[in-house]
């Protein structure tokens, strides 16, 4: 029985007890931060004179060693190692006999372990901004071929009135921009180093926090130890700003999966992106956005649980701390995984159907308010116009007919300010072009919008080919 312990202790941990105890399991995944935390660790302890220049040489050459064994797969640490930072501690040691004992002067596992995650979660938001931007091209890639494409608009699920697809798309472009720009804005409070905190009250050791947080890509580093050593709002702001972007592409799954019903019809599955069913021989399912509308609980749990982990805990470290990485990881793997699904999902899962939507668009009384507002313009008050249009909509529904139905006589019973220019006015196309208010879905307005995202994601001549 060897453990990295002081000789304090006399007996081994009970073989339950160290298993629970153990986090090598799923820290792991931390190697390579660990690695790179612990050899700029090693630089600056060589550079402040608390070992000399050719220790921390040796140090360095230790743990590139350590990376190099791990890419050949023959570091393989066991529970015994209990968690990253002693596996590689451990391994140094045997590499380099008792130089390697000098890695961890000046630090605690403490400093160490919130130095690697935050490095880790950096990385990863990284990885997460580019895998946005690249489903928002996606998402305008469909923009840009449908500007002048009809899909109806609903409140309550009700039609309300018709819109631009390419405004319906761009909608979730700008959802998708507060994404990205809620990690970036928290990526500045991730990337604050907290090594040289030590266990808690900082160290006796003259080290230099900003040399390690420079050569390391922080921005900074924490003002206060024990500030330091205790703060996991870092994880409880990714997993905030995580939950958010799973509500985003969870809404948008539930729109893809009620688009492709018999019922809508407005999107065909394409094979590659759709499943079968064991029994029934005529179903494709929509597997992939009910897998990401269902993948929103585990993300939000982690949310959850990251606030209650936190709410109890004393300053400085508690080891409740070490519950923080499976749901980092976790949420990682969900929300990259979501991410490439539903863009893999748009560019070639599914297809928008024009003539279904065209006919959806024609065949409904979502044209009501603009009769109304055509009689605004003929100066009648608005109120009395949408209690006449009211009536007329009852009238239709009874006899089975749609606005456009109407004879030019009949309407002028209704009000003989009305002229032959109406049907021009309640035809879907013009209902959607007249709606020339900013940020409106008249196709100025929208065409002006893609412009303005061509540029912000660096589209060519309108041309996108993802
Ligand atoms: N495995 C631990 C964690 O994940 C590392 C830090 C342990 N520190 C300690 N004082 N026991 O949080």
């Amino acid at each position: 029985m060897s453990t990295t312990w002081s000789e304090r202790f006399e007996e081994g941990l009970n073989p339950a007890i160290e298993r629970f105890n153990a986090s090598i399991g799923f820290d792991i995944a931390l190697l390579q931060e660990d690695l790179d935390g612990s050899i700029a660790h090693a630089k600056m302890l060589g550079e402040c004179g608390v070992i000399s220049p050719e220790e921390s040489y040796q140090l360095e050459c230790g743990l590139e060693q350590i990376r190099k064994e791990a890419e050949q797969g023959k570091f393989n640490p066991t529970i015994k190692d209990e968690d990253i930072h002693f596996a590689v501690e451990r391994r140094l040691i045997a590499i380099l006999g008792p130089i390697g004992k000098k890695l961890h002067s000046g630090r605690s596992r403490n400093d160490q372990v919130g130095c690697d995650l935050r490095i880790w979660l950096r990385r990863r938001i990284d990885e997460i901004d580019l895998q946005i931007e690249h489903f928002q091209k996606v998402l305008m890639d469909h923009a840009l071929r449908n500007l002048y494409t009809l899909i109806p608009g609903y409140t309550h699920l009700q039609r309300a009135q018709p819109l631009s697809l390419a405004h319906h798309l761009l909608a979730y472009i700008e959802m998708l921009q507060r994404d990205k720009e809620r990690f970036l804005d928290l990526r500045k409070r991730v990337n604050i180093s907290p090594l040289g905190a030590a266990a808690l009250a900082g160290t006796s050791l003259p080290i230099d926090r900003n040399y390690t947080a420079q050569i390391l890509g922080f921005n900074g580093i924490y003002a206060n130890s024990l500030d330091a050593v205790s703060d996991r709002d870092f994880a409880v702001e990714f997993a905030s700003a995580s939950s958010i972007l799973m509500v985003h592409l969870s809404r948008l799954s539930d729109e893809v999966i009620m688009w492709a019903t018999e019922e809508f019809g407005f999107v065909r599955l394409t094979d590659r992106c759709a499943t079968g069913s064991s029994l029934m021989p005529q179903k494709k399912n929509p597997d992939v956005p009910e897998l990401v509308r269902g993948k929103c609980g585990r993300v939000f749990g982690h949310l959850q649980g990251l606030l209650t982990m936190l709410k109890g805990i004393p300053l400085a470290y508690n080891k409740d701390f070490q519950e923080d990485k499976e749901a980092l990881f976790d949420i990682v793997i969900t929300v990259e995984s979501c991410l490439e699904a539903m863009s893999i999902l748009l560019a070639e899962g599914l297809e928008f159907l024009p003539e279904r939507l065209a006919s959806a668009v024609q065949s409904d009384f979502s044209n009501a308010t603009d009769v109304a507002d055509y009689l605004v313009g003929k100066g009648v008050p608005f109120r009395e116009a949408y209690q006449m249009v009211g009536k007329v909509v009852k009238r239709c529904i009874n006899d089975q007919i749609l606005l456009k139905d109407l004879t030019l006589q009949e309407w002028q019973e209704i009000s003989p300010k009305i002229a032959n220019d109406l049907y021009d006015k309640i035809a879907p196309k013009q209902v959607v072009a007249s709606r020339i208010s900013e940020g409106g879905t008249g196709f100025d307005q929208v065409e002006k919008q893609l412009d303005v995202w061509c540029k912000r994601l660096g589209i060519k001549n309108n041309q996108l080919n993802v």
